[in-house]
């Protein structure tokens, strides 16, 4: 496979919404779900430097993991069609028809559906011997395409807001919020930022997925202290449940704002801001970078656990191309 050459830029826009212009608190974010249709959000950064080892060790494809709903298998296979490479996704569970596995589908990655137990056993060290055999000049992938790797793909964001703070008028700011689901693009922001300044992660997964231990490990990886950040609960009841409150939210806050977000990781996380701002844990005065992670396709599918949902009551706004 050829070395992809992409080095997408995501736009830093101001986020009004009214619960912190209440409160004095100004807010950008940076849309990373505008760089790209398909190859949306986080996806991409973390991904990179997986693609680039893969390409410099003569890897025909690529293989990785994760469900039926995976962002990260729907930007690889998005990226493998694009780039013209092979991908393999390891799936848990058993087969499902989501508009996600027909896109991994459509794109050519080669599907394999390994039940709950087999994917459990993931971790274990001959899991991937089988794989390895089927496949043999594939590169593998981590889950999520996290690791030190996909951290340090993510550092690169730092540099891209503030490259951008001028034309918004800001001469600094206060801190990024994000959503954390491995944290590793927490952990990339926090390698960019060195310490220059602090970063909040609301979590969207239970604490039980080991998220600090996993932040705190890459961040050691890679020599620097585990400071520079926190964790915040942001999970309400499990990952990707999404309850009537947080569904109303996602609604209002794309209505006042003008931005289609997405209510697993991203509303998710402004819901945690809005927690902290209306408990005055966010000082009046503040400016706040928040990244918009992506995941857009899956929406849809996320909001429809919401009884009485309706695709038309929830696809009120057009997103901002801007
Ligand atoms: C849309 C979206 N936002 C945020 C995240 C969380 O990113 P990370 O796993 O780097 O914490 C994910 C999962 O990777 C995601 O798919």
């Amino acid at each position: 496979m050829q070395l992809p050459t992409w080095q997408p830029q995501a736009p830093l826009q101001a986020l009004a919404l009214p619960w912190a212009e209440a409160a004095g608190v100004s807010l950008a974010v940076l849309r990373l779900d505008l760089i790209d249709p398909l190859i949306s959000g986080n996806k991409w950064f973390k991904l990179a430097p997986h693609l680039a080892v893969a390409a410099q060790a003569g890897a025909e494809g690529v293989i990785s993991l994760g469900g039926a709903h995976s962002n990260h298998l729907h930007a690889l296979a998005a990226a493998g069609q694009r780039f013209g490479f092979a991908t393999v996704g390891l799936l848990r569970g058993e087969p499902q028809d989501t508009a996600t596995v027909r896109d991994l589908q459509r794109w050519g990655m080669q599907l394999h559906w390994l039940g709950y137990g087999g994917y459990r056993a993931r971790h274990q060290a001959d899991f991937w011997a089988p794989w390895q055999a089927l496949y043999p000049h594939f590169a593998t992938v981590p889950e999520g395409g996290g690791g030190l790797l996909g951290a340090q793909g993510c550092q690169v964001l730092v540099s891209m807001a503030r490259a951008q703070l001028p034309a918004l008028g800001w001469a600094d700011y206060d801190g990024w919020w994000l959503a954390a689901g491995t944290g590793t693009t927490l952990a990339g922001l926090v390698l960019g930022e060195a310490g220059a300044h602090p970063v909040t992660a609301a979590l969207a997964v239970p604490a039980s997925h080991g998220v600090a231990q996993q932040v705190a490990e890459v961040l050691q990886q890679a020599g620097q202290a585990a400071q520079g950040y926190r964790l915040l609960e942001a999970a309400r009841g499990g990952f990707a449940r999404v309850d009537t409150e947080l569904a109303a939210f996602t609604l209002a806050c794309e209505q006042h704002s003008g931005v289609l977000l997405e209510p697993v990781y991203t509303a998710k996380a402004l819901l945690a801001l809005q927690g902290q701002i209306e408990s005055a844990a966010i000082p009046a005065g503040s400016r706040l970078i928040v990244v918009h992670t992506g995941g857009l396709q899956g929406r849809s599918a996320a909001l429809q656990q919401v009884p009485g949902y309706t695709d038309e009551q929830f696809a009120a706004v057009e997103p901002s191309h801007e």
